[in-house]
């Protein structure tokens, strides 16, 4: 079972922000692991293995890894863009979500969102839920089915939305997380994991957020929330809790900032709070579409990368308007063109490129969840999440013709730039073909 030989072009980020493209290679894959990656066509492959010869048009890369994104808003994309964040949770966002406390939509929504982030290549995601246990656990249960890699987070609130949404208490909000840690658990698909999901501070309190870091360590468990994303927001926050210094603060007295936590957006931090994130070995989920749409400011990433903080890329659907991780990547370096504008010569600052951004969807959001160590790349003994790139793909957006022996590189760019889901061809999870010719095809519960 899931056991493949690949020959042709293998791109991938082998260590952190460092492309390799392998051309004329070969990656064996057995058992859903990545046994062999090399120039030279490996012996003794079992018979009973599927062999790929990919074409001049064909390349193979690792899944793309969505570290931020709300399933429960996918119905919302696109919509509410005339208003920044506070305005837009309480006049879209809320809404939304209280149609969850009802299963059966959580039953004909969340299919969708699975459907359509892995035809878009997301073979891992990181997804709040919302504060209802029995939809979210729907949605654990739809990613199991699919066979998605992922992280579900039954969201935390008891203040600041509409009751309806919110957690009658705290002791109500920590029993309910704690029962769908173990549910999870229980269900014993090494895919799908819980993570703690805090929505944000001005969503909860200070007894909330401390007892959330308990759970935390108490189940070993991820750790997810946003921080320090609009103006508006952070100034509300440092009302709502006088006496920090600052927003990451608020996380840090509540040990909520592990080196398991994802914290979306960032675009605020001071030095202060980066030093306080890289300390605790902290990550961010970059959402430069989001920070875009719901007019939240540029996040400068090189920074993060500087600095050596962990960042992964997010769709933050529907903060953002595209549930791509290929949008994410263009989106990032867009951003980061953009904060270079206001930078001095003398400061000789360097936007991300593509294949920084390339390092940021795969790799690095590997890295921000600690996942690593499985996937992220094909480096021996990984899982194999991967995606079977395919630019002459019928209806492909991208003109081929136009020259004709385009490198590797130049593919890649092309695929960055101007391709989108028709170029995703198949889409690998642990070893299974979960997507194929562009049609979700496994149901699968583990
Ligand atoms: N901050 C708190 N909740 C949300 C949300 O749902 N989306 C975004 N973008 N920011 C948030
Ligand atoms: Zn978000």
């Amino acid at each position: 079972m899931f056991n493949y030989l690949f020959e042709g072009t293998i791109i991938h980020c082998p260590n952190r922000l460092e492309l390799y493209i392998l051309e004329n290679g070969f990656l064996h894959v057995e058992s859903g692991k990545v046994k062999y990656i090399g120039k030279t066509k490996p012996e003794n492959i079992p018979a009973d293995t599927i062999s790929y010869k990919l074409t001049k048009y064909q390349f193979l890369i690792p899944g793309f890894i969505d570290t931020h994104i709300h399933a429960p808003q996918y119905p919302n994309i696109g919509l509410g863009y005339d208003v920044e964040l506070l305005e837009w949770l309480d006049n879209y966002t809320f809404p939304t979500e209280i149609r969850f406390n009802d299963q059966d939509h959580a039953k004909c929504i969340y299919p969708y969102v699975v459907n359509r982030t892995l035809k878009n290549g997301t073979t891992t995601a990181s997804y709040y839920g919302t504060t209802n246990l029995k939809s979210s656990i729907i949605l654990s249960d739809v990613t199991s089915a699919k066979g998605q890699r992922a992280f579900i987070g039954l969201v935390n609130m008891t203040e600041n939305a509409p009751p309806e949404l919110l957690h009658e208490n705290n002791d109500v909000s920590i029993k309910e997380t704690e029962e769908f840690i173990k549910i999870i658990f229980k269900k014993k698909n090494e895919l799908v994991q819980p993570v703690i999901t805090p929505r944000f501070a001005l969503s909860c309190n200070e007894d909330l957020l401390k007892r959330l870091g308990d759970l935390a360590a108490k189940y070993h468990v991820n750790i997810q929330t946003h921080i320090s994303e609009n103006k508006k927001e952070i100034e509300a926050t440092l009302e709502t809790y006088p006496g920090y210094k600052n927003y990451a603060e608020v996380y840090d007295k509540a040990n909520l900032l592990t080196k398991k936590t994802i914290l979306a957006h960032a675009v605020y931090l001071d030095d202060n709070e980066k030093n306080t994130v890289l300390k605790r070995g902290t990550s961010i989920s970059h959402c430069p579409n989001s920070n875009i749409c719901l007019h939240s400011g540029f996040c400068d990433v090189r920074d993060f990368l500087n600095r050596g903080i962990n960042v992964g890329l997010g769709t933050d659907v529907s903060g953002g308007c595209s549930p791509s991780i290929l949008d994410a990547i263009r989106s990032s370096i867009t951003t980061s063109n953009g904060v270079s504008f206001s930078k001095s010569e003398e400061e000789n600052y360097k936007s991300i490129d593509y294949t920084d951004a390339f390092y940021l969807a795969t790799l690095g959001g590997a890295q921000a969840l600690r996942i690593d160590d499985r996937v992220g790349n094909f480096k021996v003994g990984k899982e194999f999440d991967a995606l079977l790139i395919d630019l002459d793909s019928e209806n492909t957006p991208i003109d081929l013709h136009l020259l004709q022996d385009y490198t590797s590189s130049e593919l890649l760019q092309k695929f960055i730039y101007l391709g989108d889901d028709r170029n995703i061809n198949q889409v690998f999870v642990a070893g299974r073909c979960v997507v194929k010719d562009r049609n979700v095809i496994r149901t699968y519960t583990g």
